[in-house]
């Protein structure tokens, strides 16, 4: 072969190996219809930059699918490039020695100053950067159809839990569904969330559930939330069981269901139906939790991945972190950014008010993990949990026996 013939070969070959290089597979459970708006915004922004997007979804909130996925992935020594992950499970990832250093990124683009330092205790792991985080969650809200609140004769927004339950039976009362509910395990925890906030205020919270203090757990606080589980399990309609949270959201979008609780990722069902925050919907904290925040924060996880494909990967975590893109995204994802130096000009009123409510929650401290979206407790507590708080749900357990058992579970 001729000296230049060998040379154009090489160069094919370097070519065809960079382009290689220029693609990321994620994993994630993206698979609604706001949600994967929101991830169109981060795809369209790496297709820009010359990286291909190879999706994995597996759906089912709270990511527990998703993890049983990654978990096989990495087992068989081919970690996806990223995954969508929740503060306990990137723990338990970065322990394993398995993840990316981030911390040449981190550095240049300054992220040690403007992620929330709520977020930082999950993203680092001995002092380095190992997840990208995304967004802000926050599962004490509540979403309601306003007209069928003024069908129902529900004239103000209730400020109380009391007030809340009188106003979702008089809706219940109008002819339509109260409470719009999936019976899913993880839908039924994050509901607790903001009951559990609502009874016990964030010090119980923080004790019970973070701290995990048996004491605190066994004391008569915790029945007091299993009744107000029960308040609530009257209030939904007889085909809950095993919907997806989504359609539980399009109930109150079409006008069949007053309310739901839900986290702000439901906002994300409202805007890509075309509602109108004040006008069609109304967003609320869970009455009895104004002031306090439960949250979650989606965050990118970057496993060890071969040099041919450290370039893209530096790329996607760069992208996630970009403030114009944390504006964007998460005006159509329904959270708030996770950079503290993010304007909310561009967002719609339940989005300032989710931007605000962390700033001040952060500042008074009364922003704790979510039990349901692992920010409290590790996955085997949270899903020791889970199966209580589902098994009081469905009748299984009543709210002592509930009780009972969550001070069991907590020791697992
Ligand atoms: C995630 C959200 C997601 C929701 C429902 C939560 O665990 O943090 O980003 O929208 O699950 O899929």
């Amino acid at each position: 072969m001729k000296i230049q013939t060998l040379a154009f070969a090489a160069a094919a070959f370097i070519s065809s190996a960079a382009l290689a290089q220029q693609n990321v597979e994620v994993l994630h459970w993206w698979t609604s219809g706001g949600e994967a708006a929101a991830l169109n915004v981060l795809k369209s922004n790496l297709e820009k930059q010359g990286v291909k997007w190879n999706d994995m979804p597996v759906a089912g909130g709270g990511g527990e699918a998703a993890m049983t996925a990654v978990r096989a992935r990495v087992t068989s020594g081919n970690p996806p490039t990223a995954v969508q992950m929740l503060g306990f499970d990137i723990t338990d990832w970065a322990k394993q020695n398995v993840l990316a250093d981030l911390n040449e990124l981190a550095a240049k683009e300054g992220w040690d100053k403007s992620v929330p330092k709520a977020l930082q205790q999950f993203s680092k792991h001995n002092g380095k950067w190992v997840a990208a985080p995304v967004n802000v969650h926050s599962t004490n809200w509540v979403w309601a159809n306003k007209e069928v609140l003024t069908k129902a004769g529900v004239t103000t927004e209730p400020r109380t839990w009391d007030e809340f339950i009188a106003a979702a039976e008089k809706v219940q009362k109008a002819g339509f569904v109260a409470l719009a509910h999936g019976g899913q395990p993880w839908q039924e925890a994050t509901v607790f969330d903001g009951v559990v906030l609502a009874t016990g205020g964030v010090d119980y919270y923080r004790k019970a559930f973070i701290e995990r203090d048996p004491a605190t757990l066994a004391s008569p606080t915790t029945e007091k939330v299993f009744q107000r589980m029960s308040q609530l399990r009257k209030l939904v309609d007889k085909d809950f069981s095993g919907r997806d949270w989504n359609v539980a959201s399009g109930m109150v979008i079409s006008g069949k269901a007053g309310f739901q609780i839900m986290g702000d990722w439901a906002k994300g069902e409202f805007i890509n139906a075309k509602k109108v925050p004040g006008k069609d919907f109304l967003c609320f904290r869970i009455p009895g939790t104004q002031g306090s925040v439960t949250f979650n924060s989606d965050q990118f996880v970057m496993y060890k991945v071969g040099a041919d494909k450290a370039a893209a990967q530096t790329k996607l975590a760069g992208a996630i972190l970009d403030p114009a893109f944390q504006s964007a995204f998460n005006v159509v994802k329904g959270s708030a950014p996770a950079r503290t130096d993010v304007s909310d000009a561009a967002f719609d009123a339940c989005g300032k008010k989710a931007i605000k409510d962390l700033a001040e929650a952060n500042s008074k401290n009364t922003l704790v993990g979510s039990i349901a979206h692992g920010h409290a407790a590790p996955a085997s507590v949270k899903s020791a949990f889970y199966d209580v708080i589902t098994r009081h749900f469905n009748g299984q357990l009543d709210d002592k026996k509930a009780a009972a058992a969550l001070v069991a579970a907590a020791k697992s």
